[in-house]
């Protein structure tokens, strides 16, 4: 009681693109009044009709966030039952309180009484959830197999679900920075450890095939992605396709990995006829992101993130490359779990997430994807789709400071009408809009204004 379930489950289900059931709302409509209910029938009675409803819910085909009355611990097998994924809105007794306090409920006349009864409930909450959340973010993190904990590292070996082994796969740079830590965090789970290389050389079918001649797991084994977007790009791919998919664990190092690659279950290789040409739709079981190990990044590859923090920020509508780094973190990771999870397969509103990155690959593939950086490209997109759809651009300018480019305009603007063939996301009042069709010729202007003479 006094949780915010009523506040934060519809925002939930508009995030998750669920529908929200309330059971407390659906007894009511049912039942009348609680308060009435547990005057006239008593608490065992309620307790009846709450299991029953609640089976009901749970017995639904498609997926719906449901609002389950902190009470329903009482009977707790209902739960255990049901199959429900539980979250414990957790929120300390003085804000339950507070929130409550004269409503016509149940346990609220008394004070005394109410505080007995958080006491008593709270071990058995902890006993029940699956995920421990404080607002909205935190449950769609959950709901998207999403840990966000500094420190996380040390835990890795309960995040993995099951007891079964676990293959590492890292980079050198990474194994030399973290590989130690995570060795110890497995603990005896660890059941081999594999390297790639490090950058984009890792995403390519000779180390994707070296991985499925090294690695020694049944189904019943983990492989752990430990490192930035190319590493767990790989290494999901290769989960996604040994034995025709095993469970994997993705653990980011990188800014842009933590609030991106991580997150949504695209997996890929590269091809030398183009990007990420080769890949799977495969979710991690896990992925746990623990913003302390961005302690030890590279400015440079620091600058990668933030270009796709910003490109967050200005898709939510929200400041979030203002926030302090782990909120940062979480936030975005959030948000675009909340998009991968209403369009898992990238067939719709998914697509939002390429804002700026039309402009920016065209730069990078004009540049041979050596001479230009995919953060400086996504800032200079994102300068692009600001000025296309008539937005100020000046966050970008004083957080990205984006530079204009040296490539071949020709060449820049053939692999512009390739990529946009989806058409260009642009920003509105009312939010994103993607498939957005622009004439060819302010099009150009555009991608010419990112280009040095
Ligand atoms: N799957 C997706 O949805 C998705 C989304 C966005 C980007 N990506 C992919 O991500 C890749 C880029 O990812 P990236 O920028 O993380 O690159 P990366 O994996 O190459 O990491 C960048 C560099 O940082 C080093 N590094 C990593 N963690 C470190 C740490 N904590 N401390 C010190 N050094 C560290 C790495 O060794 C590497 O040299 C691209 O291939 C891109 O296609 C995938």
């Amino acid at each position: 009681m006094g949780a915010g379930k009523s506040t934060l489950g519809p925002e939930i289900a508009r995030r998750l693109g669920r529908p929200f059931v309330d059971v407390d709302g659906e007894i009511e409509s049912g039942h009348g009044a609680i308060a009435d209910l547990f005057r006239e029938r008593g608490e065992a009675a309620f307790r009846e009709i709450e299991a029953r409803v609640a089976t009901d819910v749970a017995a639904r085909r498609d997926p719906v966030v449901v609002a389950l009355g902190g009470g329903a611990v009482e009977t707790r097998d209902l739960i255990e039952r049901s199959g429900m994924f539980v979250v414990h809105l957790d929120v300390d007794v003085e804000t339950a309180w507070t929130r409550v306090r004269g409503c016509p409920r149940p346990f609220v006349e008394d004070e005394g009484e109410f505080r007995r009864r958080y006491a008593q409930r709270r071990p058995r909450y902890a006993e029940v959830a699956h995920a421990v959340a404080r607002d909205a973010d935190d449950v769609v993190l959950a709901a998207a197999g999403v840990a966000v904990a500094v420190g996380g590292l040390e835990l890795l070996a309960s995040t993995i679900p099951g007891e079964g082994p676990v293959a590492l796969v890292t980079d050198p740079h990474v194994a030399g920075i973290h590989g130690a830590s995570a060795q110890l965090a497995l603990g005896d789970r660890l059941a081999s450890m594999h390297e790639v290389p490090a950058g984009e050389g890792a995403k390519t079918p000779e180390v994707a095939e070296r991985l499925w001649r090294e690695l020694r797991l049944d189904r019943r084994g983990t492989l752990g992605a430990l490192g930035g977007g190319c590493v767990t790009d790989v290494a999901g791919f290769a989960a996604a396709t040994y034995l025709r998919g095993i469970p994997w664990v993705a653990v980011p190092t990188t800014l842009l990995a933590q609030v991106d690659a991580a997150i949504g279950g695209k997996t890929a290789i590269d091809l030398p006829e183009g990007k990420n040409l080769v890949g799977a739709f495969h979710w991690p079981q896990r992925t746990l992101i623990d913003a302390g190990l961005l302690a030890t990044l590279p400015e440079e590859e620091r600058r990668e993130g933030t270009a796709e923090v910003v490109k967050t920020g200005l898709l939510a509508g929200e400041a979030l490359w203002e926030l302090p780094e782990p909120e940062l973190v979480r936030r975005c990771a959030a948000f675009k779990a909340a998009i991968c999870l209403r369009d898992p397969l990238d067939r719709g509103e998914r697509a939002m997430l390429n804002l700026g990155h039309t402009f920016a690959h065209a730069l990078e593939a004009a540049g041979g994807y050596e001479r230009v950086r995919h953060g400086s490209a996504v800032a200079l997109g994102l300068l692009a789709a600001l000025r296309l759809s008539g937005r100020p651009t000046d966050v970008v300018e004083q957080t990205l400071d984006p530079r204009p480019v040296r490539v071949d305009r020709d060449r820049a603007w053939a692999a512009l009408q390739r990529d946009k063939k989806r058409g260009l996301v642009l920003l509105d009042d009312d939010g994103p809009h993607w498939d957005v069709r622009v004439d060819d010729v302010d099009v150009r202007r555009a991608l010419d204004a990112l280009i040095a003479d």
